[in-house]
């Protein structure tokens, strides 16, 4: 997508006006340019009677200069940065293709710079689709690419134009991490997702990436990761991202991890067949870190950040491991697994005590952690837990700057302490009974967020949180949404991305 701005000064093959309910006329500099029937037609159009504004509603009228487009956007009092989004993002999933590819969008009185970008942000994010596979696509090819110009008065253009560039920045990392989500198993496994992180920052300056192999990880004696990963002819490794390793060199700075289960059969407890096909994007907390480490490298981002994503393919065989089984993690802590298929924690577990290693100011988790989050939220929020309530509170703010929902949830003491009352370990992988899921999952990683001296002479853990992203990582048939056709969402890049650079 080609996008720039301009004053009215052209009008594309499709313009498209956005028009709020209860317009009586057409508003200043609606018609600049266009010849004196098509001026006309709108006039009429917009002045009559069928021309509502109701949010989604659309006339298409057809001129000689070109088609244009009528776009509701409701009521003007009632529009925000999420609402434009979504109808941004509606407008360009529903354009006629076949119309030619040069698209205007002629904002008029009423839009503010805010509202203007997030509708652009909409239709960037919703263009994208997987096609890399399709055999038949690739043999029409040549598909022309769209152009789109955003139009508004002189006053307000600057500041336009230099937000669409930052929110075209950023939605590349959300659509790399789209990209990795949307790659199936046999394709995507935890090598290449290093091989690909390592290509990555080939060239980047300001970039570091490292890849501990299975051979390392043993070494290491991060068998939290290890025994997850055995079972599969695809070994485990651990990746770590570091932006800017020479800058804030003495600072605390934010460290993010990531949930990468690059296929997840449920193991040895193996999960049935209905929807498996879904588990390729059990990865997509190692997406979102991949994806924002490209949102703050292509914003230009100065500052120093961490990443480190814990890959493995969750499989049985006669090398995986079993229900019953004891691990060592790295922390030196033990866990009882009771079902091989609560593999995520375990990955977690070595990664979270890393993390804790690197002193960070924070710790982010992402992870596609339980279907019980789904129950609990659907498909419209990430659950947030965190032990640290200010953290918590930010990380709210900045999804809701940015249209993701990050619900608060609590980590409940005593679904906290089923994780701890094992027999035979410290930790046990799985709760005692199915109800709290999400909660007792939570409750588990916090015992891998390690404590440090606090000021007060005490010790206490480093501010960490959670995101459970299982319900949001994903649009399968059935499920909606405006700013993603289908496939891997990209979730919580933009969120984080917001958090790390507006603080
Ligand atoms: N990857 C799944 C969770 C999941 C479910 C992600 C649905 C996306 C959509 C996770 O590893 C898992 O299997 N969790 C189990 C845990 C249980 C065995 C304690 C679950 O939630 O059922
Ligand atoms: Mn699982
Ligand atoms: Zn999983």
């Amino acid at each position: 997508m080609n996008i720039s701005t301009n004053e009215f000064s052209d009008l594309g093959n499709i313009m498209i006006i956005p028009v709020f309910e209860h317009t009586e006329k057409a508003p200043n500099n609606t018609t600049i340019g266009l010849s004196r029937s098509a001026s006309i037609a709108i006039k009429s159009a917009i002045s009559s009677e069928r021309c509502d504004g109701k949010e989604g509603s659309l006339i298409s009228i057809w001129t000689k200069d070109c088609q244009i487009i009528l776009l509701g956007t409701g009521k003007a009092e009632e529009l925000d940065s999420r609402k434009a989004r979504n109808i941004g993002a509606k407008c360009f999933a529903n354009l006629p293709k076949n119309h030619g590819k040069n698209l205007v969008i002629r904002f008029t009185t009423g839009w503010s710079v805010t509202n203007m970008a997030a509708f652009a942000e909409g239709m960037i994010l919703r263009n994208y689709s997987f096609e890399k596979y399709l055999t038949k696509n690739k043999e029409n090819n040549e598909i022309e690419d769209w152009s789109v110009v955003f139009q508004t008065t002189k006053r307000k253009l600057q500041n336009l134009d230099s937000e669409i560039t930052r929110l075209s920045a950023v939605a590349t990392g959300v659509h790399l991490a789209r990209d990795l989500g949307n790659e199936p198993a046999n394709r995507l496994y935890p090598e290449e997702f290093g091989r690909r992180a390592l290509e990555w920052a080939k060239g980047k300056e300001n970039v570091e990436v490292e890849v501990w192999d299975f051979n390392r990880l043993k070494e290491e004696g991060m068998n939290g990761l290890i025994e997850v990963g055995k079972g599969s002819v695809h070994k485990p490794c651990m990746v770590f991202f570091c932006l800017n390793p020479n800058s804030e060199v003495d600072e605390q700075v934010p460290c993010i991890v990531g949930k990468g289960i690059t296929f997840d059969s449920g193991g040895i407890s193996i999960k049935g067949s209905a929807g498996m096909d879904e588990m390729k994007l059990d990865m997509h907390g190692s997406a979102t870190v991949f994806g924002l480490f490209q949102s703050l490298h292509a914003t230009g981002y100065e500052g120093r950040v961490n990443g480190i994503t814990c890959m493995a393919e969750n499989m049985p065989s006669a090398e995986a491991y079993r229900p019953g089984d004891v691990i060592d993690t790295y922390s030196g802590k033990t866990i009882e697994v009771l079902n091989t298929d609560a593999e995520g924690r375990n990955v977690l577990a070595d990664g979270l005590w890393k993390a804790s290693e690197l002193n960070p100011s924070y710790i982010i988790d992402l992870a596609t952690l339980t279907g019980s989050i789904v129950v609990a939220l659907g498909h419209e929020a990430s659950g947030l837990f965190s032990n640290d309530d200010s953290l918590s509170e930010k990380i709210k703010k900045a999804g809701d700057e940015v249209g993701e929902i990050c619900w608060p949830m609590p980590i409940l003491p005593e679904l906290e302490k089923q994780m701890t009352s094992s027999k035979i370990a410290d930790v046990r992988n799985q709760g005692k009974g199915r109800w709290g899921g999400a909660i007792q999952a939570a409750g588990f990683l916090k015992q891998f967020v390690q404590e440090r001296e606090n000021e007060i002479g005490g010790k206490s853990q480093i501010p960490w949180a959670h995101l459970d992203i299982a319900g949001t990582a994903g649009i399968w048939s059935g499920d909606s949404n405006a700013i993603v056709g289908y496939g891997a969402t990209g979730v919580q890049v933009r969120t984080l991305h917001q958090l790390i650079t507006k603080k």
